[in-house]
C-alpha cells in the first residue's frame, strides 16, 4: 500500500483505500512523498472521531485548506472553529452535508470549489453503523462512497491538476466479525470498488 503511495503524486486520478487502523501510519508515510503544500482537501463526517483526527493531521502537515463536511451541523460547526482557532484562521470551512443526499452532496463539492478554487484529496470518511437500521447504514456507507467518489473524480478532473481519492474501509470488511454483516458488507464493497475504479484508471 506505501509503495503504490508514492505513485499517486504521478497519476492523473487515483483512487486509495485506506483500512482506517492504518491512517497515521499511512499519513506519516504520504508526507514523505506528497507535499501538501497548497493543496485542498475535502473530508466527509470530519465533525468528529477519525474525520477529525484526519482533518487535524492535514492541517499539522501544512494543508493550505479543508472542507469538512457532516450531517450533524452543530458539532461540524464547533469542530470548524476548533481548528481554526489550533491552526489559524479560515484554515477549514464547514457544510452541513448529508452524503447520501445528492443534491446535497454535490452543493458542498461545488461551494467548496468555489472558495478555495481547487480539490486536491478527497477524504469519503462518513460511515455508520447500527444493524437495526441497515438501509440507512447502507444508505451513507455505500451510496455516500460512491457518490462522493464520482464527485471527486468529476471536480478534481475538472481541475486539470488530478487528486487523490481515500475512502474509508475497515479490517472488518476483509474479516467479518459475524455479527454485524451488514456493515461489515459495507467495508467489503468500498475495497472492491476502490480495486476496481483504480484499475480502470
Ligand atoms: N472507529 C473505528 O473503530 C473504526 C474502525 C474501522 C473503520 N472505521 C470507519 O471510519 C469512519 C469514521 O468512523 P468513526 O469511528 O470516526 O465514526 P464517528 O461516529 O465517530 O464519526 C462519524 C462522523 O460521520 C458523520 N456522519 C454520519 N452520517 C453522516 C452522513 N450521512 N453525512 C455526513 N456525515 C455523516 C457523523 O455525524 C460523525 O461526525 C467510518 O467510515 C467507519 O466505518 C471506524
Amino acid at each position: 500500500m506505501f509503495t503504490d503511495l508514492t505513485t499517486f503524486t504521478e497519476m492523473n486520478i487515483s483512487v486509495l483505500l485506506l483500512i482506517t487502523l492504518l491512517i497515521t501510519t499511512c499519513f506519516t508515510d504520504v508526507n514523505m512523498s506528497f507535499d501538501f503544500n497548497g493543496k485542498i482537501a475535502l473530508v466527509t463526517g470530519g465533525a468528529r472521531g477519525n474525520g477529525y483526527a484526519i482533518i487535524s493531521e492535514l492541517l499539522q502537515k501544512g494543508i493550505r485548506g479543508v472542507t469538512m463536511i457532516d450531517v450533524d451541523a452543530e458539532r461540524g460547526q464547533q469542530a470548524a472553529h476548533e481548528l481554526n482557532n489550533m491552526y489559524g484562521y479560515s484554515k477549514v470551512i464547514f457544510i452541513p452535508v448529508n452524503v447520501s443526499q445528492a443534491t446535497q452532496f454535490e452543493y458542498a463539492f461545488r461551494v467548496s470549489m468555489w472558495h478555495w478554487n481547487g480539490l486536491d484529496i478527497v477524504i469519503n470518511n462518513a460511515g455508520v453503523t447500527g444493524e437495526n437500521n441497515w438501509i440507512s447504514m447502507v444508505n451513507v456507507n455505500i451510496i455516500g462512497t460512491v457518490q462522493g467518489t464520482y464527485l471527486g473524480l468529476q471536480y478534481m478532473s475538472k481541475s486539470g491538476r488530478g487528486g487523490v481519492i481515500i475512502n474509508l474501509s475497515s479490517t472488518l470488511g476483509v474479516d467479518p466479525d459475524y455479527y454485524q454483516p451488514v456493515y461489515d458488507a459495507s467495508k467489503s464493497f468500498i475495497l472492491s470498488l476502490g480495486r476496481s475504479i483504480s484499475d480502470e484508471l
